[in-house]
């Protein structure tokens, strides 16, 4: 393998300095290599946010399953993507604020927790046009790293993943009380923004050439023990929030498949978080948790109050001594176990879960 890159240099060289062209020796990437580039909000970040002036987890007990420190991961242990890496054959996709990290070729996270599809949504971190403008950062890199032409395969055989959405819709639904609705004029208006913002941000990667895509869809916002508890529900999941998910969630396959037939050679995996999720919160015992509605680190009802790690050693907490019998780890993110289990179903769940494709023949096509 060396010795073969070596001629190929040696041969570079040559035509090189026959074509008088400055000569740059171009990496050159195993054939049918594919990398994974991953936008999204704190359900992806890999650590973004440790350099940013934003929402952090950078502090025991974040991490402390798997990494055995806290990574900025909002997780006890692995996120959906790592675990997508791993399926895929990748080593771990580094966040891209990490210092001195700058070869792209097998992807790069831009997730930033907090992060939403519109640049009001939690001003501060890295909201998803800004994950564009970051990615194109990326996309020159490759090409002065590969040349323009590797450049441009690696990026046609990559997959793209989101999770994204979320936040937008939270920031609306949380002031949510009997006296104060969202009318659903509304709500269809804001979510044509937010989806008009998400459309922008597909095509621009398309535009680079990216043609795999892999999508979840908006998680059980209303029956996360945050929503429940700051709203202060008895009930399975609040109301106004499930609304305005499921709303979403049921236009964004329409979305996609409009976006399919605009754009030749685009392909998707929509994954269907929401109903994947809400089962397991909800009858957590038929997929092998002890607890599904309460979070295991926190306070409060359901532990749905986000003091999870203590603020800096300045508010009591609870723990739970085994994370992975628990659905929920924080008030709102789910346990690597669970998390686990969702990658399995995005990387390969049955067709009425993920599709038309999956993540992993989005990976297996060339
Ligand atoms: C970039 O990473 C790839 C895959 O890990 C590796 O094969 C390659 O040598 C690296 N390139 C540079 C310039 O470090
Ligand atoms: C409902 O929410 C509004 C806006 O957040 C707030 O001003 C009001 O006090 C709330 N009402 C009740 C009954 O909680
Ligand atoms: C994107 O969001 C902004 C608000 O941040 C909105 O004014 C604009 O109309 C949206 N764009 C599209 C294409 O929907
Ligand atoms: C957290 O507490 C430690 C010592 O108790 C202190 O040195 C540190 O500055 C604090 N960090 C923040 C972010 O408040």
């Amino acid at each position: 393998m060396a010795s073969l890159s070596i001629h190929y240099c040696i041969l570079a060289f040559f035509c090189a300095t026959l074509l008088i062209i400055p000569y740059t020796c171009l990496a050159k990437l195993p054939e049918n290599h594919a990398a994974l580039f991953i936008f999204g909000d704190s359900l992806f970040d890999a650590g973004n946010n440790n350099y940013i002036n934003g929402p952090k987890t950078d502090f025991w007990p974040y991490g402390e399953t798997f990494f055995k420190h806290p990574t900025g991961r909002v997780c006890n242990g692995r996120v959906v993507p790592d675990f997508i890496a791993e399926y895929a054959n990748l080593p771990l996709i580094k966040p891209y604020l990490q210092p001195g990290f700058d070869n792209y070729t097998d992807g790069v996270n831009f997730a930033s927790a907090g992060a939403g599809v519109l640049p009001e949504t939690h001003p501060g971190t890295i909201n998803l046009e800004l994950q564009l403008s970051y990615f194109e950062e990326v996309e020159k890199k490759l090409k002065q790293q590969l040349g323009d032409t590797e450049a441009k395969k690696l990026l046609s055989k990559s997959v793209y993943l989101f999770s994204i959405g979320g936040n937008d819709y939270i920031t609306i639904t949380s002031s949510v009380n009997q006296s104060n609705v969202i009318t659903s004029s509304y709500k269809k208006k804001y979510m044509t923004m937010v989806l008009g913002n998400f459309t922008t941000a597909i095509k621009k990667v398309y535009k680079m050439g990216g043609r795999k895509f892999g999508f979840q869809n908006l998680g059980p916002i209303g029956c996360m023990p945050a929503t429940k508890a700051s709203l202060g529900i008895t009930s399975d999941c609040a109301h106004e929030p499930s609304v305005i998910a499921k709303m979403h969630n049921i236009a964004l396959p329409k979305l996609l498949k409009k976006i399919q037939r605009q754009l030749p050679g685009f392909k998707h995996a929509l994954y269907d978080y929401y109903t994947t999720l809400a089962e397991r919160t909800l009858h957590s015992t038929k997929f092998g948790f002890k607890v599904g509605k309460s979070a295991c680190c926190g306070s409060g009802t359901y532990n749905g109050e986000f003091t999870c790690g203590g603020k800096n050693g300045t508010v009591k907490y609870e723990l739970c001594r085994n994370p992975s019998e628990y659905v929920w780890f924080d008030a709102a993110h789910p346990t690597e176990s669970a998390n686990r289990q969702l990658a399995n179903l995005f990387w390969n769940g049955h067709p009425k879960i993920t599709g038309p494709y999956s993540l992993k023949k989005l990976f297996d096509i060339l």
